[in-house]
């Protein structure tokens, strides 16, 4: 192996900026040339490369975001942009990719390890949606700056006794909200896993009140069957009857900016030291992510198209600590 090629791809993660450093710096190490990509996919198809030395990383590991930028690249569904990319990597005498990021970016990474090209993926996405990795890059920041968030939400719910649903991101997956819930002491969570209809919410609300509560939290993921802006849409409509004070906060792409914390900081280094041993191993079409505390590989190909189940036993203690 000579050069190897480095992508970000999807919503970007705290955290990202430090896998690079560790694929570029893990590579420099064993003797290869490290190209980045920039912006994904988009950028393999125009050819966008620069070559990345070990001083290039330098000074990133506690940036949020990610220095190679990324995208959203729906055309790389398709066969012909795959061989466009392959014929990119050649001509620029890349034999073997790197691409950091979440299920989309996997199943990229997984059609063109199956047109033979070698590829290996690092598990990165704030949703934790991903088989083959525990926790992925960017969670841990993601958890943290949304139970902020809700910390910060209590104090003043509290001054005006009032509710707020807070909206946290996940696309379909209730991980997020579930364990933002847990850590926020939440009064309900609503996810996609668990069907709640918004007089639930209401219901739930009126219950602690009546036992003495002087205020309500609801973590709402993005992907449930009723987000925050519907569950407040019911509240309004049955304002006078409810008699309930509420707020929506939706906090979005909050979730995904900032530096990245320790736990990510760690955990990025890792997979990306992974990586490039697998590389250097001639293990191929792998997903590199934590299994039990360990860096783990997983083929590429039992991760696409499947989801991690959210753990219902966390969600079953949410359901006891909530009371
Ligand atoms: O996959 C990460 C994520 O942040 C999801 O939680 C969210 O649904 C989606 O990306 C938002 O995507 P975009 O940044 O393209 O709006």
């Amino acid at each position: 192996m000579k050069k190897i090629a480095v992508l970000t791809s999807g919503g970007d993660a705290p955290g990202m900026n430090g896998a690079i450093r560790s694929v570029t710096r893990c590579a420099v190490q064993q003797g290869w040339t490290v190209v980045g990509v920039e912006r994904g996919f988009c950028g393999l198809l125009e050819g966008a490369f620069r070559e990345m030395s070990a001083r290039d990383v330098g000074g990133i590991l506690h940036q949020g975001g990610t220095v190679l930028g990324s995208a959203r690249s729906p055309e790389f569904k398709r066969l012909e942009f795959q061989k466009k990319a392959l014929e990119r990597l050649r001509e620029e005498a890349v034999e073997a990719l790197v691409v950091i990021g979440g299920n989309g970016s996997q199943t990229g990474a997984a059609a063109l390890s199956g047109l033979g090209f070698p590829v290996v993926g690092i598990a990165s996405t704030i949703d934790n949606d991903l088989l083959g990795s525990d926790i992925t890059i960017g969670v841990d920041t993601a958890l943290n700056t949304a139970v902020c968030a809700l910390d910060r939400l209590r104090t003043t719910a509290r001054s005006h006794q009032r509710a707020f649903l807070v909206e946290v991101m996940g696309r379909d997956c209730g991980y997020l909200a579930l364990m933002t819930g847990l850590a926020a002491g939440a009064e309900l969570v609503v996810e996609p896993e668990v069907a709640v209809t918004p007089f639930e919410v209401a219901e739930t609300l009126q219950a602690a009140y009546a036992r003495g509560k002087r205020h309500g939290l609801v973590v709402v993921a993005e992907g449930a069957q009723y987000n925050a802006r519907a569950i407040e849409d019911y509240f309004i409509e049955h304002q006078v009857r409810l008699g309930l004070d509420l707020r929506v906060v939706i906090l979005g792409h909050l979730q995904r900016g900032g530096a990245p914390s320790v736990f990510d900081r760690i955990l990025s280094s890792r997979l990306g030291a992974g990586a490039v041993e697998a590389l250097a191993s001639g293990r191929f079409g792998v997903l590199i992510g934590l299994i039990k505390g360990e860096v783990s590989e997983t083929p590429l190909e039992e991760i696409v198209g499947a989801t991690k189940p959210v753990n219902s036993a966390l969600i079953n203690l949410a359901s006891v600590l909530e009371r």
